[in-house]
């Protein structure tokens, strides 16, 4: 029996082999955060003569490639990336995600919508029917927390301050549990509109391109 460490490493090697022909000298890549991304990057270190270096998604990941020995790119300095790779707190058969546990979704969307392709890796207890078991993590800026809280119960949901935590642009996070999430591209949009949201967790408007999702019997590509 595969522990969920050993099937998150399975998933960040598939990745690895996923992205293998597109590693060219002048290739620049992005990459997420989380514990399945941090496999990702461990595993990359051996591969960094091929490319040219990473676009991170928070400063944790930042550190770890950096510590690989790395080149970590400032995304202004970048005009295309082939792929982004990252981990996901939920995904459904849309490949539509709930992403943010780590606190990083704001730059993680960023990121991705620069790239050409969105890989995800999972094991698979984070494909789901239908997204929202997982609280969906709202970034905001601190002046807006509290209307931002009574939009999002207006909505249907119950919002928690995530206590102790301050994302790397300096604001902070709703988690909001109990969500209908019928309409994943809708709900995107709309909480995106309020005033003082910088952004959601929700990954629908863009979802992955392949996910790759760790199983007892191997890596299951979606
Ligand atoms: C980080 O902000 C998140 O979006 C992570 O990518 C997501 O939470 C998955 O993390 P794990 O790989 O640790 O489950």
């Amino acid at each position: 029996m595969l522990s969920s460490q050993d099937l998150k490493l399975a998933a960040a090697r598939a990745a690895i082999d996923y992205i293998e022909p597109c590693l060219k000298p002048d290739v620049v890549i992005g990459v997420g955060t989380g514990s399945t991304a941090d496999l990702f990057i461990d595993a990359l270190g051996s591969h960094r003569s091929r490319f040219r270096g990473a676009v991170a998604s928070s400063e944790r990941s930042a550190v770890r490639l950096r510590a690989q020995g790395i080149e970590v790119l400032d995304l202004n300095a970048v005009q295309s990336m082939p792929v982004y790779i990252d981990g996901a707190d939920e995904i459904n058969a849309k490949l539509q995600m709930i992403k943010g546990g780590g606190g990083a979704l704001t730059r993680e969307k960023i990121v991705a919508s620069v790239a050409e392709r969105f890989i995800c890796i999972a094991d698979d207890s984070k494909l789901v029917a239908q997204l929202g078991a997982f609280p969906l993590p709202v970034e905001v800026i601190p002046m807006a927390r509290e209307a931002v809280a009574r939009s999002l119960a207006q909505l249907g949901g119950k919002p928690a301050l995530r206590a102790g935590f301050t994302t790397d642009n300096g604001n902070e996070i709703l988690d909001v549990a109990g969500l209908a999430i019928l309409d994943a591209c809708l709900l995107e949009s709309v909480i995106n509109a309020l005033p003082g949201v910088v952004t959601n967790g929700l990954f629908a408007l863009r979802p992955a391109d392949v996910a790759l999702l760790a199983t007892q019997d191997g890596v299951r590509r979606l």
